[in-house]
Parts: C-alpha cells; structure tokens; sequence
C-alpha cells in the first residue's frame, strides 16, 4: 500500500509537526494546524539519477544577463536589471502603487504575461489607459489557480510574468484558504520551480500586513531571490523603493517616484524636490545623506519648547529616537546648552528615514538653531558624526556629498573640529 507521508503545518506561523495539535507549540494559536501532504519519502530514495558536481570552471552564465527594464529607477534598485528564472517580491502596503509600477515595467518589456488575482481584465485596462501604455504586447490573465497559472507559463514561456497578488493565489490540492501562510508558500514554490526550470523570470505582488492572520510577505523572503519594499505615505506623492535582500545586485540603492495623475514619475533630482517647500526659518537645517552610491540633500527641522510636566518629551520623525538622546546629552554636557527642560521634537522633511550617522551634525544645529530661535544660513549645509566628547568625525563618500551640496548652490562649514566651535560659528 502506497504510503502517505501526513504533516500538520500551522497556518499562522507555518511551523511543521508530525502531530495534529489543538494549538501551535511555536506561536501559541488555537486551532491553526491543517493537514498537508508530506514528501514522499520512498519517491525520494527511488530516485535514481544522482545529480553530479560540475566544475565551476565549467558552468555557463549565459542565462544570467540582467535584462534592464528601461524604467531607470527600478533598473538601479533591481541591480541593472531583471535576472531570467529569478523569482522577484515586490511588497508594500496596499494602494501604495505596486501594480501601477509592475504595469509601467511591463509596458517597457515584451512579451509580459500579467496574471491579476485581484482585479478584472478590465480594471487593468482602466489603469493601464491611465498611465497612458501603449504596448500590446502585455497579456492580461484574470486567474487565482496556480497550477492553471503554471501551465500557462509552461505552454506560452512569457518574457516576464508578474502575479499580482500572491496572496490572491491558491492551489485546490491543499485544504486553506487563499492568503493562508500554506496557501501563500504552496504557491510561491510552485511559481519558484517554473521559474527556474524554463528561466522566466517572475515577479510577485505580496501586501504587507502587521498582523499574522493574513500571510505577510516575511514568510517568502527566504524562498524568493530578492525583495523589494514600496514605501510611501499615501497621503504625500513620494514613493520610494527600496531592496531588502536581492541575489543579484545592491541592496542600498533606492529608487524614487512620484505618484502622480497618470502614474509613478521617476524623480531625478530628488534633492530639488526634497527642498522645494523649504521656508528656512529658525529650527532648519539642510544635510547631505547617502542612499546607496546616491547623496541626497535633506531637510531637517527641529522644535524645542519648555517642558509643561516634569519629564521632557523628546520625539524624532524619521530619525532614531536613541540617536536624538545621545546627541541632546552631548549638547548639554559639552557644549553648556540647556536642554533639560526642552522638549524636542525632529522631523525629516519629506518622509525619508536617515540611519546613518553623518547626519548628526545637522540634527544637533536644527536643536540648537530652534533653541536660540535663530535660523542658520539657508545656503549652508551640514554633515558630520557627533562622537560623545562632542567632537565632529568624518563621514564616507564625503566628496559627494560635497559635489551634491554645490550643485543645488549650497555651501559647507569647513574646518570644525567640535560641536561648541560650530555653535560659535553659527550663532554668536
Ligand atoms: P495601485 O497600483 O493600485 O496600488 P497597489 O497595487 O499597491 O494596491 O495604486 C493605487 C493608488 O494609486 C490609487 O489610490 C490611485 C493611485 N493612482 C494615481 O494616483 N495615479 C495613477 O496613475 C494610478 C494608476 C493610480
Ligand atoms: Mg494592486
């Protein structure tokens, strides 16, 4: 009798068990486990061509030329473009933009085979008028059955697919429901194989979801080639995509967008929008931050006001809050300013998140600049690590930085060793 290998794997974390439990031995949650079917293990031994060990001499790439899309940011942040048989994830929150920006990659390719489990055919049509794609090339498949999905591919062999969403995606042969961690593996693995056996590459939509109940795009990064993050405030145009992991290239590179009427935008210079509403008053501060091999000029204000309650707040809005601690100790501390009953509040203009510490020098100005309420050259801009004895370190890739700087008309402070020497220079 033909043996059937039985495993329990739990839909909320995807933890595997031999045994049917009531609840999940890893996260704790009722009622989650569902049966699936094992492998097999006597196909497994049965199995007669061993695979052999080739020389790595020997082993050909010629599979493996980046395909560059033609859509310039998304190029830089993939690595030069799409790798044939790679399995992509593009994730984010929903109505961020991510199948607006897949129907703009698939415009600039031929060939694309779009597989929409969210949306009819003629909701895609709809946005695909809206941003204007004129590429007939694109074929659109309203289906969720990745099996049906997969034979699909086999018989057609598309230049690109993009599956939007995997979460929409199911098998009939396992017992869940679409959007289940069981679903959401099951699936990405079946498209993960036809990718690599025919060398389509396939690109997946995953939204991002805080809470577990709903498989999130965590459980696929480790089994997809490369990650990619959309972020953004829905409420503001700026998009920002961002490379969490990829196999193939960089994962420091951002690209950015602008959401706009008819479609993302590409953002080329980036530091001219960052700075376009700037007013310059008192609290402001203009730096110069990497992302990738790309210098950025950003804003950053600062607002101190006296404590009302005895314990002073101090809130940071895309700057660590830590990092904020540290930086108003030192100003306190060594260069004599009186900060215990402020409290501070940081913000970095245009919703970017700066985690590198050359910015450390402008967030300190922008404390001390509100504290004085007196506003700093508008034209000056400022970068630099702030060690604890107050002195002023020197940060990478300062020469662009400074290239950036004078290209947007901005000046730097040169020769400062110290934190007290530039609130000499600054404001006395
Ligand atoms: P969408 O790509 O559908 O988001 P996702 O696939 O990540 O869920 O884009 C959703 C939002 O983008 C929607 O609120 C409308 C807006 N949008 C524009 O502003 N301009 C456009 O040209 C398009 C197509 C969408
Ligand atoms: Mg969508």
């Amino acid at each position: 009798m033909k043996q059937i290998n039985l495993v329990y794997v739990c839909e909320n974390c995807g933890e595997e068990s031999s045994k049917w439990s009531g609840r999940c031995s890893n996260c704790g949650q009722w009622n989650s486990l569902v049966e699936m079917r094992g492998l097999n293990k006597k196909n497994k031994a049965a199995r007669g061509d061993l695979a052999s060990p080739i020389s790595i001499n020997a082993i050909g790439i010629g599979n493996f030329i980046n395909i560059s899309t033609g859509l310039g940011e998304f190029d830089r942040v993939i690595g030069g473009g799409i790798v044939p048989g790679s399995l992509l994830l593009l994730a984010g929150d929903p109505g961020i933009g991510k199948s607006t920006l897949l129907l703009m990659v698939a415009e600039r390719m031929k060939e694309v085979l779009y597989v929409s489990g969210e949306e009819s055919c003629e909701q895609i049509k709809l946005r695909a008028d809206r941003l204007k794609v004129k590429n007939g090339d694109i074929k659109v498949l309203a289906e969720t059955n990745v099996n049906y999905i997969c034979e699909l591919i086999s018989k057609d062999k598309p230049a690109l697919v993009v599956v939007d969403s995997i979460q929409a995606m199911y098998d009939e042969n396992f017992p869940s429901t679409p959007g289940s961690i069981v679903q959401v593996r099951e699936c990405a693995l079946k498209l993960q194989r036809v990718a690599k056996t025919l060398h389509i590459p396939i690109v997946l939509v995953g939204h991002a979801t805080k809470d577990g109940s709903v498989a999130g795009p965590r459980t696929l990064e480790h089994l997809v080639d490369a990650v990619f993050y959309l972020e953004g405030d829905r409420f503001k145009e700026t998009r920002i995509l961002r490379g969490i992991k990829n196999r193939f290239g960089p994962t420091d590179e951002i690209g950015i967008f602008a959401m706009e009427g008819s479609g993302l935008k590409e953002i080329l210079n980036p530091s001219e929008l960052f700075l376009e509403e700037r007013v310059g008053s008192s609290g402001s501060v203009v730096t110069a931050t990497m992302e990738g091999s790309r210098p950025f000029l950003v804003e950053i204000q600062a607002l101190t006001a006296t404590t009302v309650f005895g314990y002073p707040r101090r809130t940071a809005s895309g700057f660590d809050a830590n990092r904020l601690q540290l930086l108003l100790a030192v100003l306190t501390n060594k260069a004599k300013l009186q900060l215990q009953n402020q409290d501070v509040y940081i913000n970095v203009v245009g919703g970017f998140q700066l985690k590198e510490p050359a910015v450390d020098l402008a967030v300190a100005m922008a404390v001390v600049s509100s504290f004085h309420n007196k506003a700093i050259d508008s034209k000056l801009c400022v970068f630099g690590e702030i060690g604890l004895s107050g002195e002023i370190r020197n940060v990478p890739q300062a020469d662009k930085r400074k290239k950036e700087a004078k290209r947007l008309g901005f000046t730097e402070m040169t020769h400062v060793r110290n934190v007290h020497d530039v609130i000499n220079l600054l404001f006395k």
